[in-house]
């Protein structure tokens, strides 16, 4: 099956049917394949990893949108034999909050005044829609209901209050630098030794990008956290 995006780039690197299979199935609930599949891919190859290595953890991602890519994390761990561990979705369920001056895009865009516009028509920037519908959408993958955590509001009134004890893979994408900065101090603590981080809004907006660097070196965090496309940054923690 060749593998083929909005775009029409092809992947001729990537000959994995069951990929395929998950991404087709998944893409329409994730905006990370606007921009491609690297995205996808890195983090099937993620759960692949510490699958096979037995890294244990949960995992979490802290802004779900319509839940595609911990539908893609769920039928990874499943294909690769893992239906134990607890998979959190982070989430308002009701769009990002307002941007603050330091959001800019890479462009140096202000998203501020498209929150406004968004928010004079009644309508929520981000959204992706309703808990009821991601949770709709995670247990089509089958993975074990009961496995699946949702904890809708704020990460920054979420958490830690509901921070999992220990995590293998830890997925940030709420944009924004407040979200970002808070989940790094309360998360990335609890990710294991070998478990994997994943910063999707890097490179795309400033305030992500500013979040992670200055937590990096304020802990001095010993991480190689590398580029999987023009935005995503994944890293396997050392120490
Ligand atoms: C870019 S979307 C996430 C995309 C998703 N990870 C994917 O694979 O397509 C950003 C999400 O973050 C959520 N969000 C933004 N700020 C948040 C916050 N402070 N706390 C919790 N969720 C937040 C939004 O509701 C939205 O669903």
């Amino acid at each position: 099956m060749k593998l083929r995006i909005p775009q029409d780039i092809e992947y001729k690197d990537i000959n994995d049917p069951a990929f395929a299979r998950m991404a087709s199935v998944c893409a329409p609930y994730s905006l990370t394949v606007l921009r491609g599949l690297e995205p996808f891919y890195a983090l099937y190859k993620a759960v692949e990893y510490l699958v096979k290595h037995n890294i244990t953890g949960d995992f979490a991602e802290c802004g779900v949108w319509r839940g595609g890519s911990m539908m893609l994390a769920a039928l990874a761990c499943r294909h690769f034999g893992d239906q134990t561990r607890r998979i959190h979705l982070f989430d308002t369920f009701e769009g990002n909050p307002e941007p603050r001056p330091e959001d800019l895009d890479w462009d140096g865009q202000d998203p501020h005044p498209t929150w406004e516009e968004y928010q004079k028509r009644g309508m929520k920037w981000g959204y992706g829609g309703p808990l009821e519908d991601v949770r709709r959408n995670v247990l089509t993958t089958e993975y074990p209901q009961d496995r699946f955590v949702f904890v809708p509001g704020r990460v920054e009134e979420t958490l830690p209050g509901a921070a999992p004890g220990s995590l293998a893979l830890l997925r940030l994408d709420t944009d924004l630098y407040e979200s970002t900065a808070h989940e790094l101090r309360t998360l990335y603590p609890r990710l294991v030794p070998g478990g994997v981080l994943i910063v999707d809004d890097y490179g795309y907006y400033q305030g992500a990008r500013k979040a992670t660097d200055e937590y990096l070196a304020e802990t001095g965090a010993v991480i190689l956290l590398n580029r999987i496309d023009a935005s995503v940054r994944l890293g396997v923690k050392v120490a």
